[in-house]
Order: structure tokens, then C-alpha cells, then sequence
């Protein structure tokens, strides 16, 4: 036997958080059945009306200052211990972290960060400040949030797919798997790896080493690690 940890990709999406109080995006009294994608989530919208924009993704970081990690990012960050782990979250809270998990790579940005709004690769920290209209980044244009909206390129894609592809076993947890290219990290796993797919709603898809856990999340985590552990 060698001495290698076993290569774990968790895939996570807003169903992850539901259990600390944030609101998922689909489900019934979801995200965006509150909210208009169109006017607080595209590149479309910040140009019309960004004050718009600004004051959703100020209510939403506000709100991650009053929620913690749940059970299941706690029992995800203790596979730390076991496996080479990398989370993949969609999510852009950062729960994950807060609960311990080492290597986090967000693929739709991170909600307590703003960057500016011609080069994403200036990026500062907010901690907790809202952006308001006339903030600049430090190349000194209009402040935005670092977020990925619909229609922009997802920077971090590449980088998760060579992770996904390294993968011996992957935990795909609380998303519906429905925004792409992100969904699609499911589908570039190695033909070996196992693949446990947490969700209430979870359907199977085509993949002989696919189990599905019909569960909340830490229902699901507290299952899955009893049979990997
Ligand atoms: P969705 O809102 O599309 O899906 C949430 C999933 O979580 C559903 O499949 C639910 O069944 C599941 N769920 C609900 N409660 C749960 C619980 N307690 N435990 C486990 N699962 C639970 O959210 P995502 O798939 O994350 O992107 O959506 C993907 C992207 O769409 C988001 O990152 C966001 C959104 O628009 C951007 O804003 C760019």
C-alpha cells in the first residue's frame, strides 16, 4: 500500500449553505424567484442600473456576517485529515473556510471580495464593507463585487477541471447541477473515481459509479463518511 492520500474533489453548490439560513437559488422560495437574474445578475444589469446591483450583493455579504458553518461544511473540512482534499464550491459565501477546509477554490467568486470593473484581476478585500456607487478599485474605476455573472467566462474553470480529473473519489453536494460550464465538472471525472451525489432532490445521471443520497446535507455527510472512513 502506498502512502498517498486518496485525491477528494467536493463539489458544492448553494444547497450546502441551506442548513446555516442562506437561501438556495431554485428551490421554491428561492433566490430568484425573489430576485430578476436579468437586473442584479448579468454585466447587463450593473451597466443600467448598478446601484441596484451593488445594494443585492451588499444585502447578501451583510447577511453571511450573521450565518455560520453548518455540520456538514464542518464533517467536509475533517476530511482534510483523510483524503487530499480540494472543495469546488459555486457557492460565493465562505463557509467552507470558516469551518477549517484548506484548499477552497470558488468558480463564482467570493462575495466578501470586490474587484474593479475593467480588470478582474484586481481584486481587494472588503471585510464586511459595502460597495457603493463612486468606490473605486485600486485601478480607479467603479468598485464592483467579485462575482461571476451570468454570460462572463468563469476564470477558475480550468483550474477545476484538472482537479476533478485527478480525482480517486468526488462529493457532489446541494446543487442542481443546472448552470454550466460548473455543472459540468461532473461529467470529466476519471472513469474510476467514485462519485456520491448529496441532495434531497438529487437525480442519478448516467455513471456506474454514481450513488445517490437522497438527503440534506448533513445528513448526507454524517451517511457517507460512516461508508468511507
Ligand atoms: P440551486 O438553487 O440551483 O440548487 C440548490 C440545490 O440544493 C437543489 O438541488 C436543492 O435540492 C438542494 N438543497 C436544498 N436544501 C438542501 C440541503 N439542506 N442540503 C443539501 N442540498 C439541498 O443552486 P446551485 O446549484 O448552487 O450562480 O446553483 C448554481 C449557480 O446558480 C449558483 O452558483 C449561482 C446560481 O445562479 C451565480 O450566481 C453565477
Amino acid at each position: 500500500m502506498s502512502d498517498r492520500k486518496r485525491k477528494l474533489v467536493v463539489f458544492s453548490g448553494a444547497g450546502m449553505s441551506a442548513e446555516s439560513g442562506i437561501s438556495t437559488f431554485r428551490d421554491s422560495g428561492g433566490l430568484w424567484e425573489k430576485h430578476s437574474i436579468e437586473e442584479v445578475a448579468t454585466p447587463q444589469a450593473f451597466g443600467q442600473n448598478p446601484k441596484k446591483v451593488l445594494d443585492f450583493y451588499n444585502q447578501r455579504r451583510r447577511q453571511l456576517y450573521e450565518v455560520e458553518p453548518n455540520e456538514a461544511h464542518y464533517k467536509i473540512a475533517e476530511l482534510d485529515e483523510m483524503f487530499d482534499t480540494t472543495v469546488i464550491t459555486q457557492n460565493v459565501d465562505n463557509l467552507h473556510e470558516r469551518a477549517g477546509s484548506e484548499r477552497v477554490l470558488h468558480l463564482h467568486g467570493e462575495l466578501d471580495k470586490g474587484r474593479s470593473s475593467v480588470d478582474e484581476t484586481v481584486i481587494v478585500d472588503l471585510k464586511g464593507k459595502d460597495i457603493n456607487l463612486g468606490d473605486k478599485a485600486p485601478d480607479g474605476s467603479q468598485l464592483r463585487p467579485h462575482v461571476v455573472w451570468f454570460g462572463e467566462a468563469v476564470p477558475a474553470m480550468s483550474e477545476a477541471m484538472e482537479e476533478v480529473q485527478k480525482a480517486d473519489l468526488m462529493i457532489v453536494v446541494g446543487t442542481s447541477l443546472q448552470v454550466y460550464p460548473a455543472a459540468g465538472l461532473v461529467d470529466v471525472c476519471n472513469p474510476d473515481c467514485e462519485i456520491y451525489y448529496i441532495d434531497p432532490q438529487g437525480e442519478p445521471w448516467p455513471n456506474p459509479n454514481l450513488t445517490v443520497i437522497k438527503e440534506k446535507a448533513s445528513i448526507g455527510m454524517n451517511e457517507l463518511i460512516k461508508k468511507i472512513s
